[in-house]
C-alpha cells in the first residue's frame, strides 16, 4: 500500500479534463459527480469540445497536405447520431458498413454525398439502401456485390474495390484486416479479374481502391506499406485508405499525432500515387477513445482470495477488454487515500467479465464513483444487453453544460420486443 500524494494523472482523459478546487472531476467543464446525480451510472461521458476539435484537427491535418481529401468519420466506432451529427458538422464526411448505419448518419444530418458504404457482407437492403440514397461511394467487396449491385441499381453507381493489400498489421489477430486470409476484399493476385468482371457491368461505374490494414496500428510504416503495396496495382483517381491509426490506452503507451500520421500518409501518398488522386481515410478510433469516459458505481468490494472491487458495468457496455484484452486504467475519482490493489470486475455473470487485475485503486468502497478513460470508441458500439442490462446513457458536456445524446435503455425498452407464446391445447 502507498498513499496517493500525487493529482489523479489526466493525460488519458479528452484534453481540458481537471480537477476543480475540491479535487472533483471536471470533463467537458462539468463536474462529474453531478453528472452522475443527474444521469446516473453506468454512463458514457463525452467531451463535446474535445470531439469537435479532435474533428476538425483531422480535416485541417489532410486538407492541408493534400487539397483533394475527405476525412470520413467510421461510424462504426461511436454510431449514434449525436456524435454523427457533431463530425458532420466540423466537415467530416462518414463511412457505414450497413443500412442501420446509414440511417443513422442521415439522422444526425450526415449527407450521403460525403458517405462510403462497405462491408464484406451487405444485403440487397444494404446495397439498396446506400444506391437510393446516393452515396458517393459502394465499396465493392467481391463478386455478389457485384451481382448485387448490377441488378439492384438502375444507372451507374460509383464504386471502389476493396483489396486485400496483403500486410500483417501488428494488432491484435481480430483487428486485422488487409492480410491475405482476411475475410475484407480481394486478394492482390485476383484483383485484375474483378477489376475486368466490374467493367463489364454498365451498372458499376469503377473509380478506384479501398483498403483497410487493421485498427489500433501504433506503427506509422504500415500504412505506408499499405500505399506502396496499392501502388504495384493499376492506377485510379480515388484512393481510399481505411482508418486504423492507435491511441494510447495507458500511460506507457505511444501514440502517433493526427499530424505525424498525415505527415507520413499523405508524403507516401505523393510519392506512390501522385498529386492528383482524390484521398480519403476512416478515422474511427483515433477520433472518439480519448474524448469518452465511462463512470460506473462500485457496488461490490470483496476481500479474499483476492481484492474484488464490482462496478455496476462491465461487458455489457465494454467488450474491449473480452474481446481484444485491450488494457484500461480506472481510477477512483474525487478521493484521496492509500492504494490498494484489486481486480475490477463487472456484474455480469461471467468471470471474464473483468476490466483490469492486478491493479491499484485509491482506497475503493461501496458507493464511491469509478472512472475509466478512452472508451469513447466501440463501447457504446458493442454495448449489449447481457443479463438484461440496460445499455447506458450518452451524455454530452460542452463548457459546463451537459445534454443528454441517448437516453438510458429501460426496463419497457427490454419488454417492448417480447412476445409470450402460448401452451398447446
Ligand atoms: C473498413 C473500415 N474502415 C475504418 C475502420 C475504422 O478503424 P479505426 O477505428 O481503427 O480507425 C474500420 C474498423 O476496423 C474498418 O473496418
Amino acid at each position: 500500500m502507498s498513499t496517493q500524494d500525487l493529482p489523479l494523472d489526466l493525460s488519458l482523459y479528452p484534453e481540458g479534463t481537471s480537477l476543480d478546487p475540491d479535487g472533483r472531476l471536471v470533463v467537458g467543464g462539468c463536474v462529474v459527480a453531478d453528472l452522475v446525480e443527474q444521469f446516473g451510472t453506468p454512463a458514457y461521458i463525452i467531451d463535446e469540445g474535445a470531439l469537435r476539435s479532435r474533428a476538425r484537427a483531422y480535416v485541417d491535418a489532410f486538407t492541408s497536405r493534400h487539397a483533394s481529401s475527405l476525412v470520413l468519420f467510421a461510424s462504426k466506432s461511436f454510431p449514434s447520431a449525436a456524435v454523427i451529427g457533431v463530425m458532420a458538422q466540423e466537415g467530416c464526411g462518414v463511412d457505414v458498413a450497413a443500412a442501420g448505419e446509414l440511417m443513422i448518419a442521415r439522422a444526425g444530418g450526415a449527407d450521403p454525398a460525403r458517405m462510403v458504404l462497405h462491408g464484406n457482407a451487405k444485403t440487397d437492403l444494404d446495397l439498396q439502401t446506400a444506391i437510393d440514397a446516393k452515396v458517393r461511394y459502394v465499396v465493392v467487396d467481391n463478386l455478389d456485390d457485384v451481382d448485387r449491385i448490377a441488378r439492384l441499381a438502375s444507372s451507374p453507381v460509383p464504386v471502389l474495390l476493396r483489396v486485400s493489400p496483403g500486410i500483417d498489421a501488428s494488432t491484435h489477430d481480430a483487428m486485422m484486416t488487409g492480410h491475405d486470409a482476411s475475410k475484407f476484399g480481394i486478394p492482390s493476385r485476383q484483383i485484375s479479374e474483378v477489376v475486368a468482371r466490374i467493367r463489364r457491368e454498365p451498372m458499376l461505374d469503377l473509380r478506384g481502391l479501398h483498403a483497410h490494414i487493421g485498427s489500433q496500428i501504433l506503427d506509422l510504416e504500415q500504412f505506408e506499406a499499405e500505399v506502396a503495396a496499392l501502388a504495384k496495382l493499376e492506377h485510379f483517381e480515388v484512393y481510399d485508405l481505411g482508418g486504423g491509426l492507435g491511441v494510447r490506452y495507458v500511460h506507457t503507451d505511444n501514440a502517433p499525432t493526427v499530424e505525424e500520421y498525415a505527415d507520413r500518409l499523405v508524403a507516401a501518398v505523393h510519392r506512390h500515387l501522385g498529386n492528383d488522386i482524390e484521398l480519403m481515410v476512416e478515422p474511427g478510433r483515433s477520433m472518439v477513445a480519448r474524448n469518452g469516459i465511462t463512470v460506473y458505481r462500485v457496488v461490490t468490494v470483496k476481500s479474499g482470495a483476492r481484492m474484488h472491487v464490482a462496478v455496476d458495468g462491465g461487458m455489457g457496455d465494454n467488450l474491449e477488454v473480452s474481446l481484444y484484452g485491450q488494457p484500461f486504467e480506472p481510477s477512483v475519482i474525487d478521493k484521496q487515500g492509500p492504494m490498494v490493489t484489486c481486480d475490477v470486475v463487472g456484474r455480469h455473470c461471467e468471470s471474464g467479465d473483468t476490466l483490469v487485475k492486478d491493479f491499484d485503486l485509491v482506497d475503493p468502497a461501496v458507493g464511491d464513483l469509478l472512472a475509466v478513460p478512452v472508451t469513447g470508441a466501440y463501447c457504446f458500439t458493442m454495448s449489449n444487453n447481457y443479463n438484461a442490462a440496460r445499455r447506458p446513457p450518452v451524455v454530452f458536456c460542452r463548457d459546463g453544460v451537459a445534454r443528454l445524446a441517448v437516453r438510458r435503455e429501460t426496463f419497457e425498452d427490454l419488454m417492448s420486443r417480447e412476445q409470450l407464446i402460448e401452451r398447446p391445447a
